[in-house]
Parts: C-alpha cells; sequence; structure tokens
C-alpha cells in the first residue's frame, strides 16, 4: 500500500513514523512535510489550502491512501478532492469538517443528538454584547466561531477580559461564541469513524496553556500523555455511547457522514462527561502519545476506515504502558515566534519535527512557533514523563 501522509507537523511526523512501522506499507510520502518525515518518508510539494493541488499530488504519486492531518485542507474539502479521483482518504469531506470549522454547527448538531455540551451563545453584533455577557459568568469563555488554531479562546473570570477579547474578534469581523464554564479535568478522546462504525482509541490529555503549572494564553498545546489512570473505568464506553456514536449517527442522517479521525474534546464534569469541542482529525500533541503505544499496524487501520470496513478490523492491541510528549516552542509562541535558531540532538529517537527547516549548510533550524514534540515511552507514566524530559535535556 502506497501511503501519502498529508501535513507537516509533529502529528504528521507521528503518523508517518508508525505507518512505516507497518509491514503493508511498500512506500511512504508525506507533503509538505519536514525534516524529521523526511527521514521515514519521502517529501514531496503541496500547498496545504489548495484541495485540488492535493488531489493531484495523491493521483500522480499513484498513493493507495492519503491521510489527512491538518483541519485547514479538510475544511477546504481536500479529503472529497481525493476521493473524487478514487482514492481511499482518511479525513472527512467538508460538510462533515465542520463539526470543528464551525463551533455553531457543532452546537446544533449536538443539540439535535442530544450530546452534552456548554450553554452557548453566538453574538455576532457588539451592541448585543454586554446583554449577552449578562447572562454568561462568574467563569466567561469567549470564542471565535470559526477556526482558530486553539488560540481564538479566552477563559477568565475578569468580565472586562472577556469584553475586550469579544470586541477585538467581532472588530474583525468574526462571530463570538459565550459559553457557560465547564468545571473539571479534561480529556482528548479520538475516535476513528468510518462513517458509521466508532473505534475508540486510547483516552489522552493536552496542556493548551503555553506557562508552566498551566498558566498563560492558550496554544495548541504544550504536551500531552496517555493513557489517563485516573479516569474511571468505563469512561471511553460512556463517552462513545453518550457523545460520539449520537453525533456520528447525526452527521450521517444529515448526509454528512463522517469518516476519519472524530475527536472529542470533553471535560469530565461532577454531571458527567461533556462536550468541550469537536476537531476533525487527529490531535496535536495527543497524536504523538497514542500512536506509540498502538501495536495495530496503523495503514491498516486507517484503511479500513477510510473505506467502512471498520466493524470487520480485529480489536486493537496496545502496549499497555504509557507515553509523554512535552512541545519545545520558539520564543514568542503562541505570538510571533522567533525562528531561525540552531538546534542540536534533533535527530535522536522520540523527537519529532513540528516547525523546523533543514538550512543549507545542513544545520536544523527553528521555523515555526511550535518546533519539536519530544516523546517519552516507558512502562509507567511517571518513568515516561521522566525518559521525555531527558531527551529533551
Ligand atoms: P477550544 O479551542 O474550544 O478547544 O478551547 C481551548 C481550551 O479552552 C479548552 O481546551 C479548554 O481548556 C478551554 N475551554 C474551552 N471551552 C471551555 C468551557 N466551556 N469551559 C471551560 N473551559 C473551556
Ligand atoms: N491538542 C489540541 C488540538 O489538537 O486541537
Amino acid at each position: 500500500m502506497r501511503v501519502l501522509v498529508i501535513g507537516s507537523g509533529a502529528r504528521e511526523h507521528a503518523l508517518a513514523l508508525a505507518a512505516s512501522h507497518d509491514p503493508a506499507v511498500t512506500a511512504l510520502g508525506c507533503a509538505p512535510g519536514n525534516p524529521g518525515t523526511a527521514a521515514v518518508a519521502e517529501t514531496l510539494g503541496v500547498d496545504l489550502t489548495d484541495p485540488a493541488a492535493i488531489a493531484g499530488l495523491a493521483v500522480s504519486w499513484r498513493a493507495d491512501l492519503v491521510v489527512i492531518g491538518p483541519e485547514v485542507p479538510l475544511v477546504a474539502g481536500a479529503a472529497d478532492a481525493v476521493r473524487a479521483e478514487g482514492i481511499a482518504c482518511f479525513g472527512p469531506s467538508a460538510a462533515a469538517a465542520r463539526i470543528e470549522g464551525s463551533k455553531a454547527f457543532a452546537k446544533d448538531v449536538m443539540n439535535a443528538a442530544g450530546v452534552p455540551t456548554a450553554r452557548s451563545e453566538v453574538v455576532d453584533n457588539p451592541a448585543h454584547l454586554d446583554a449577552a455577557l449578562a447572562r454568561f459568568g462568574p467563569t466567561w469563555v469567549v470564542k471565535d466561531d470559526g477556526l482558530a488554531a486553539g488560540k481564538g479562546v479566552v477563559v477568565t473570570t475578569d468580565v472586562e477580559r472577556a469584553r475586550k477579547h469579544a470586541l477585538m474578534l467581532l472588530d474583525g469581523g468574526h462571530p463570538v461564541v459565550l459559553e457557560s464554564f465547564l468545571d473539571g479535568p479534561e480529556a482528548s478522546l479520538f475516535c476513528l469513524v468510518d462513517g458509521r462504525t466508532v473505534v475508540p482509541l486510547l483516552p489522552a490529555q493536552d496542556f493548551k496553556r503555553v506557562g508552566d503549572d498551566d498558566t498563560g494564553p492558550n496554544t495548541g498545546g504544550m504536551g500531552a500523555y496517555a493513557p489517563l489512570p485516573w479516569a474511571p473505568p468505563g469512561l471511553v464506553d460512556e463517552v462513545v455511547a453518550t457523545v460520539v456514536q449520537p453525533v456520528v449517527d447525526e452527521l450521517d442522517r444529515r448526509g454528512a457522514p463522517f469518516q476519519g479521525l472524530l475527536y472529542a474534546g470533553l471535560a469530565l464534569t461532577s454531571a458527567g462527561p461533556q462536550v468541550i469541542e469537536f476537531n476533525c482529525r487527529f490531535g496535536d500533541p495527543e497524536t504523538q502519545v497514542v500512536l506509540p503505544l498502538l501495536r495495530t499496524p496503523l495503514a491498516g487501520l486507517l484503511h479500513a476506515a477510510a473505506t467502512g470496513s471498520l466493524d470487520r478490523h480485529p480489536p486493537l492491541d496496545w502496549s499497555g504502558g504509557a507515553a509523554v510528549t512535552v512541545v519545545l516552542a520558539a520564543d514568542g509562541y503562541p505570538g510571533k515566534p522567533r525562528t531561525g535558531d540552531v538546534i542540536t540532538g534533533s535527530e535522536g529517537d522520540g523527537v519529532l519535527h513540528a516547525g523546523t527547516r533543514r538550512r543549507e549548510d545542513g544545520a536544523v533550524v527553528s521555523a515555526g512557533g511550535r518546533v519539536l514534540s519530544v516523546v517519552g515511552v516507558a512502562d509507567d507514566l511517571g518513568t515516561a514523563r521522566e525518559d521525555a524530559y531527558a531527551r529533551v535535556a
């Protein structure tokens, strides 16, 4: 099987690395890739915002399976374009990707499916903002309605701060979503979906704030671990039954069946699991800790999801250990990052590349906000964490 991974982050490096261990894979490509993926896959060029270019590459490279990592091409319809060429694609249609691309659409689907989530209101007129803010609190959650790479959210007990963020978004022409605050630990549950059948992966947790001890602005995720030793037994089954399957059924009923990875971002509240958000793709950095624990060959599994045959796939095989990743970000992130700094030691095991670039002299340099995702794997969580930080050092 010729497998083409689309994307250039540490998530795609993790996907390509796992696919490279699948004996069924005869050729592996990654577009646009990065210096890390180049060690396991052929690097190909593509514009991630251009569905026709992605489909064209899939045809010319003779891909049997295309795995689309990021949300931007999915929301733009890259999976539709690939499937229109008769090539299996792991990733939802543009219609199904709206579950991530529009928070208002996600809320509508959840309400129709009876899925527990925060109460919310969309505000698109600054004149209605103060009255709407008064209906929320004492902790305010203010979000951008569209794709914001995890950075469009402010959670605050300061109503002035909430107001300023909302006005800033509205000024930019973005509708704002206000939400009730969900209290409780967060968990990310990734589910493979073939349109109807749902196969959950191990639950993980990521840390979104930039600073130590979970402080500072939200980012795309600064670190993650899996599995969750504190999670109640039965959590995964409960979330599939009360959250994921109902949403998958509702999307199918609307004529927008979901094929790919449905990521449920959950708050485990005293009233049970509630949805914070859905993503239409593998999470970053959680993928970097979930995939190293999976023994089942990845490409065959994703191919089954892409071709509607997950119900005939054997049960997943997990290694039983734990994994931890630490994201190394550039100075300035999540604002404008400093780039061009030389990185040493980036070729080691467990070092996944994101914003890196190989300079003409061969040196690997930073080229983005999220630079590396360093992964430790061990029998238990504490040792995996030590292993991750030892590699970082
Ligand atoms: P999102 O971009 O929707 O994933 O939000 C980013 C982060 O903001 C989440 O991971 C949570 O930590 C936090 N967050 C978002 N919505 C809520 C909510 N309704 N209640 C509490 N925290 C939230
Ligand atoms: N880890 C958060 C995300 O992938 O959106």
